[in-house]
C-alpha cells in the first residue's frame, strides 16, 4: 500500500475535494451567486433587473467590460458583434461532412473548434486586441453556427445572417425563414428568447466554463476552449437538463400521473431524478428559474396556447415538489431548466436545439472568463490533483508468466 502521507509530503496543504464542491479555482469579478438566498449578481446588478430592463448584447457588455455602456459604447460593441456574423464560406462545406441526424451540440463542438483553423492569428492569446477579436467572433459567429446545425438536420438551405435584426431576432430569422418566403420574426418571441439568452450568459465557475478556463490555462486557441466548453455543457447533469425536462413532462403526460414520478426521483433504487430540479449551488429558489415562469405565461398567452399540457404539468409539478419532504430536506428547488424548455419548444424550437441555445448565450460568460483569466497574473496552468489509490511499485510480469 501507497504512503499516502509520503507520496504528499512537501506538496503544503492537500485536499481531496471530488466534484470541486468547497475549492475556489480562481478569483472572480464577474459573477455572485448567494445560493442560499436565491442571488444572482452579474457585475452586481441582479439578474431580475437585467431581465426586465435590459437586452442580451448589453448583458454581454457589461459580462465582458464590467460596466454598462452608454449609448455610444453600445452601439459600437452592435457594430463589432453584427460585423463578424458570417460565417467562412468553407464552413459550409465542412457542415455537409457531418450525418444529417447528428446531435446540433456535436456539430457544434466541431464548427466551433474548426474556426480556430480559420483564425489562426487569434492564437496569439497575450494580446487584448487579438482576445477582443476572437469574443466579437464568437458572440457573432455562435447564432449562425447553431442556426446552420439546425438547417442542415431539417435539409433547408442555410440563411445568411440579417444586420439589421436584433441579436435574437437574427437568431429567429435564420432557424426559421426560407429563402421562397418572407418570414416576419414576432417581436414577444424575439424578447422572450433575448430574455432566455440573458439568463444564460453567465453562471460563475460551473463545469462547462471550468472546462473552457481549465483548456485556456493551457494557452489554446480560444475557439478550441468554447468548443470544450459546448462539450461539457452538453451532459443531462448540465445544459442538457432542460431537453430532459420536456422528454420527462411528456413521459409523465397527465397531471394525475405526477405521483408516480415523484415516487421515482425519490426511490434511491431507481437512477431517476426529476429534471430541472435540484443545483449544486442554489439551496433556495434559482432566480433564473422565477423569470422563465413568467416568461412561459407571456409566451404561452402570446401564442394562444395558455392550456399548454406541459406547463400545466410542470407547474403542478412544481407545487407538488416543493411541499414534500423529500424535496424540502434536501432544498431542491426548480433550476433554470425547468420552465426554459417549455418556452422554447412552444416557439417551435425543436429540443435538440435546447443546449444548442444555451451555449450560444452561454459563449459570452465563457468568453469574459477567458478573458479574465488571461489577464490574472496569479493563474496558472491549471493542474488538479488526485488522491492515489493504486497498487504501490511492483516488478513487471513477462506474458507468459501471468
Ligand atoms: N431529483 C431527485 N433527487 C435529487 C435531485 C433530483 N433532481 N437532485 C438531487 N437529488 C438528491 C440526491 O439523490 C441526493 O440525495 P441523498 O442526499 O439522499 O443521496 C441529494 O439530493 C443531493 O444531490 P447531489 O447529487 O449530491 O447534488 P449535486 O449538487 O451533486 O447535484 C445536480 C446537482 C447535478 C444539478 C442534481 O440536482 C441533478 O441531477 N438535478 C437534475 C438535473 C438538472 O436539472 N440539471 C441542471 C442543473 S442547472 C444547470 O446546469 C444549468
Amino acid at each position: 500500500v501507497i504512503d499516502v502521507r509520503k507520496l504528499y509530503a512537501g506538496t503544503g496543504m492537500f485536499t481531496y475535494d471530488p466534484g470541486f464542491t468547497s475549492t475556489a479555482s480562481c478569483t472572480s469579478k464577474i459573477t455572485y451567486i448567494d445560493g442560499d438566498e436565491g442571488v444572482l449578481l452579474h457585475r452586481g446588478y441582479t439578474i431580475e433587473d437585467l431581465a426586465k430592463n435590459s437586452n442580451f448584447l448589453e448583458v454581454a457588455y457589461l459580462i465582458l467590460k464590467g460596466e454598462l455602456p452608454s449609448a455610444s459604447e453600445y452601439e459600437s460593441f452592435v457594430n463589432n458583434v453584427t460585423y463578424h456574423t458570417m460565417l467562412h464560406e468553407q464552413i459550409n462545406h465542412l457542415v455537409r461532412g457531418f450525418r444529417r441526424d447528428a446531435h446540433p451540440m456535436a456539430v457544434m463542438i466541431g464548427l466551433v473548434g474548426a474556426l480556430s483553423a480559420f483564425y489562426y492569428e487569434d492564437l496569439d492569446v497575450e494580446d487584448p486586441k487579438k482576445r477582443e477579436i476572437a469574443s466579437f467572433r464568437l458572440i457573432a459567429k455562435m447564432p449562425t453556427i447553431a442556426a446552420m446545425a439546425y438547417k442542415y438536420s431539417v435539409g433547408q438551405p442555410f440563411q445568411y445572417p440579417r444586420n439589421d435584426l436584433g441579436y435574437a431576432a437574427n437568431f429567429l430569422y435564420m432557424m426559421f425563414g426560407i429563402p421562397c418566403e418572407p418570414y416576419k420574426v414576432n417581436p414577444t418571441l424575439s424578447k422572450a428568447l433575448d430574455r432566455i439568452f440573458i439568463l444564460h450568459a453567465d453562471h460563475e465557475q460551473n463545469a462547462s466554463t471550468s472546462t473552457v478556463r481549465l483548456i485556456g490555462s493551457t494557452g489554446a486557441s480560444p475557439y478550441a476552449a468554447i468548443a470544450g466548453g459546448i462539450a461539457a455543457l452538453w451532459g443531462p447533469a448540465h445544459g442538457g437538463a432542460n431537453e430532459a425536462v420536456v422528454k420527462m413532462l411528456e413521459e409523465i403526460g397527465s397531471v394525475d400521473r405526477i405521483p408516480e414520478c415523484l415516487a421515482r426521483a425519490k426511490d434511491k433504487n431507481d437512477s431517476f431524478r426529476l429534471m430541472g430540479f435540484g443545483h449544486r449551488v442554489y439551496k433556495n429558489y434559482d432566480p433564473r428559474a422565477g423569470v422563465l415562469k413568467e416568461s412561459a405565461d407571456q409566451v404561452l398567452a402570446e401564442l394562444g396556447q395558455k392550456n399548454n399540457p406541459k406547463l400545466a404539468i410542470a407547474r403542478e409539478l412544481e407545487h407538488i415538489a416543493l411541499e414534500d419532504d423529500y424535496f424540502r430536506d434536501r432544498k431542491l428547488f426548480p433550476n433554470v431548466d425547468f420552465y426554459s424548455g417549455i418556452i422554447l419548444e412552444a416557439m417551435g424550437i425543436p429540443t435538440k436545439m435546447f443546449t444548442a441555445i444555451f451555449a450560444l448565450a452561454r459563449t459570452v460568460g465563457w468568453i469574459a472568463q477567458w478573458s479574465e483569466m488571461i489577464e490574472d497574473p496569479e493563474q496558472k496552468i491549471g493542474r488538479p490533483r488526485q488522491l492515489y489509490k493504486g497498487p504501490a511499485q511492483r516488478p513487471f510480469v513477462a506474458i507468459d508468466k501471468r
